[in-house]
């Protein structure tokens, strides 16, 4: 395995690669992303994964300085997957205006409005920064494939979209949430929750469970249901962004005959925000 952080040496290595793989990633990897790498592995010939805090989807008031870095670690894992290389790219690197403070980047993905729903309402200006680092990546690295995973919805529906109208010949897989057994979806902020935090966490997924169960039973009350859950997570000390019923297919407020659900929520337990979703077939 490579660990590479130039632009010009990544391309070089890749120069001769037919099928490439991309596996976008912050660090700080857990089981969810290397799941993604054994997955790119059965796609690709040639899979790279990028490690990179990417400051423009970081709002003012956000983790970006406490971001857990942990590249030693994550090299670690991702040679025992089977990863080819390893894109560390320096600041400078991605963004060529960096003066050491600021990014200087003012040339971004403009986004459509689903952007600015759901995590875009308390996150504003998040996703135009994912589509634009991921614009970045897919220039630099050319794959064939890119990997992202189910847990991060809106992004993944966000990053299809952004393939789909600039029209990058590149197919987007998506991976399974990979969750512990309590139900609470791995994600690097789960580093964040204290013991306490840590045992109460697995409720935001048992609350959209209970969802959709009521749903399966019949139930095409959203609104309600949506609030109704929404003040259970707050009874518990939950600060409730959204609980939100949605189409698959628009990620738009779900009507009663749609089919293919998904339950998004997200929510801050202490000072940790954690997000999750499960997708649905109403019958
Ligand atoms: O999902 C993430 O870890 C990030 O948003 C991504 C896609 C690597 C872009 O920085």
């Amino acid at each position: 395995m490579q660990i590479i952080d130039s632009k010009s040496t990544l391309r070089l290595a890749l120069k001769n690669r037919i099928n490439i793989g991309l596996v976008p990633t912050m660090g700080n990897l857990h089981a969810g992303h290397i799941q993604l790498v054994k997955l790119a592995k059965q796609h690709a010939e040639c899979v790279v994964v990028s490690i990179f805090v990417n400051p423009l989807q970081f709002g003012a008031n956000e983790d970006l300085a406490s971001y857990p870095r942990t590249l030693a670690a994550d090299c670690e894992k991702l040679e025992a997957a089977g990863a080819d290389i390893v894109f560390t790219p320096s600041m400078a690197e991605l963004y060529p205006n960096f003066d050491g403070i600021h990014l200087n980047q003012n040339i971004t993905v403009n986004l459509p409005d689903i952007a600015n729903i759901l995590c875009g309402v308390s996150r504003p200006g998040h996703f135009a920064g994912v589509a634009t680092i991921v614009t970045k990546l897919f220039n630099i690295v050319q794959p064939q494939i890119a990997l992202f995973g189910k847990k991060d919805f809106q992004q993944l529906f966000i990053i299809r979209e952004l393939v789909k109208q600039l029209n990058y010949p590149i197919e987007i897989i998506a991976g399974e949430t990979v969750r512990e057994i309590s139900g609470l979806a791995l994600s690097s902020r789960n580093g964040y929750l204290s013991e306490t935090a840590r045992a109460n966490a697995s409720q935001l997924n048992k609350a959209l469970q209970v969802i959709i169960n009521a749903i399966e039973n019949g139930n095409t009350h959203f609104d309600a249901l949506e609030k109704q859950t929404a003040l259970e997570l707050a009874a518990h000390g939950w600060l409730v962004d959204y609980i939100s019923v949605r189409a698959v297919e628009t990620l738009l407020p779900a009507k009663p005959n749609d089919k293919n659900l998904v339950v998004l929520g997200a929510a801050k337990i202490e000072s940790t925000r954690l997000i999750d979703n499960i997708e649905f077939c109403a019958k």
